[in-house]
């Protein structure tokens, strides 16, 4: 396959979507708002806006810059940006720096392993919602029954596999009528299913308990761990360090004004986030003896057995599946087109093998990782403990000092058309500001801070 004819993006608002699909996960709805409460509301939300605009942002932007400047998937970006020349030094520079892009490729290769069996727990929520019928179980009941189907192994392992035939389905018609098409309707009804049931929440007798606990600022709660909160999730949040973005940057316009369009992505994925919170605490503060948690146990425990005590429960809790699976789907999807890129452009494979494969692979991770709890544990520790910031690390590095200035400034200025004011100012964030914001977030995952 030659560079010019592999596809891409049809139009901005497209390519928004599925960019804004890959950073709206499950993080955005069972993390941010417990962490926002928890570290003094709004004191939290400004820190957390502040860590977008310093370290967010500009590793956002360096992904999409190397994907738009080099037209390639995310181990062919570093290779082809790599330093060109035959002094020594460029040859070392270009034999390290050409496979940098694998540590990015393997995190997503984990990393989705883990995802998949997630993704299986909330389609078999939506399973366990229809069939309740609104029937209320107690909260023991709920335990018990997500423990039975996590534990059985199969079933999650059938669920993923489901995930992976979806996500085959979508990615292997192509970027623009696979990847852009479905992102174009799924995320807004995601939109829009999270509004119905914001909405919802507004007439609960918790809601202004939920707004006290998510927004009310309080800086006595801030501190340095409060800030490390705010980065891990900041970085988490935008699905930087694996090279999704490098992937759709590749497949994207010649003309995107790169730093408005990361501006509104960011925007997109602070608000969802945001209303998630709105969509959660108001039904915990409504009942007595219930207190906001996070993770699994808040969505696939607190949450149903709060549904079944409401009017409309039932709907509820079939919308609020429908939330979960939507946001873990498009998540889903932008990793296995970044695998797929890489398999077609590294492995010489059609887009339909290069999925078939694919699909082959992440169906045994996943497998693996719903039976074996400890295959389980050990790829999240790695992902996203140590791979993905060492990715991101290695994307702030390599824009911020390896690769050509003149080429990446031409990236972000549209050739001269846009103002070089932003590109300076993001320059200087990603060569001193960055890296030393990941090594603290690396530091602080070890443990060491
Ligand atoms: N951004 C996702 C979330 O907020 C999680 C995530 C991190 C992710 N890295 C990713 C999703 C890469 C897809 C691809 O939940």
């Amino acid at each position: 396959m030659t560079q010019n004819n592999r596809g891409g993006f049809n139009s901005r608002f497209g390519m928004m979507m599925a960019v804004a699909g890959s950073a709206v996960g499950l993080g955005n709805i069972w993390r941010f708002p417990f962490l926002a409460g928890e570290h003094g509301g709004a004191a939290f939300i400004i820190i957390y806006i502040a860590m977008i605009f310093l370290v967010g942002l500009p590793i956002l932007l360096s992904e999409f810059g190397m994907g738009k400047s080099s037209k390639g998937g995310v181990v062919s970006a570093f290779a082809r940006l790599a330093p060109v020349g035959n002094s020594p030094k460029s040859k070392t520079s270009r034999a390290v720096w050409g496979k940098a892009g694998y540590i990015s490729f393997t995190t997503g290769l984990l990393l989705m392993g883990i995802y998949l069996v997630i993704s299986g727990w909330t389609l078999n929520l939506l399973v366990d919602s229809i069939a309740s019928g609104g029937e209320q179980h107690s909260v023991a009941q709920i335990t018990e029954n997500f423990n039975a189907f996590t534990s059985s192994g199969w079933q999650p392992t059938l669920y993923g596999i489901g995930f992976v035939v979806v996500c085959a389905l979508i990615v292997g018609r192509g970027v623009e009528k696979g990847v852009e098409k479905w992102s174009k309707f799924l995320m807004p009804a995601l939109f829009l299913f999270i509004l119905f049931l914001c909405g919802y929440s507004t007439t609960l007798g918790g809601w202004d308990a939920a707004v006290d606990f998510l927004f009310r600022p309080d800086w006595s709660e801030v501190t340095a761990k409060t800030i490390l909160d705010a980065l891990g999730q900041v970085f988490f949040t935008l699905s930087v360090g694996m090279g999704i973005l490098i992937t759709y940057g590749s497949y994207g316009q010649r003309k995107e004004n790169l730093f408005r369009s990361k501006v509104t992505v960011t925007a997109i994925d602070t608000s969802v986030a945001v209303l998630a919170g709105l969509m959660i605490f108001p039904a915990v503060f409504t009942f007595e003896g219930l207190t906001p948690t996070q993770g699994p146990e808040l969505v696939f425990i607190t949450m149903p057995s709060i549904f079944g005590q409401l009017s409309f429960g039932w709907i509820l809790s079939i919308f609020f599946s429908a939330v979960l699976i939507l946001a873990a789907l498009t998540s889903a999807i932008s990793i296995f087109e970044m695998l797929t890129t890489v398999f077609i452009e590294q492995f010489r494979m059609s887009r339909r093998r290069a999925v078939i494969v694919l699909s082959v692979v992440l169906s045994i991770l996943a497998l693996c990782c719903a039976n074996w709890q400890s295959v389980f544990n050990l790829f999240d520790y790695l992902t996203s403990n140590i791979l993905m910031v060492l990715s991101g690390l290695s994307v702030a590095l390599f824009t911020g000092y390896v690769m050509d200035k003149k080429v990446l400034r031409a990236t972000f200025t549209n050739g001269g058309e846009n103002s070089v004011g932003v590109y300076r100012i993001y320059i200087f964030l990603v060569r001193y500001v960055a890296p030393v914001a990941i090594t603290f977030i690396l530091l602080s995952q070890l443990g060491f801070i």
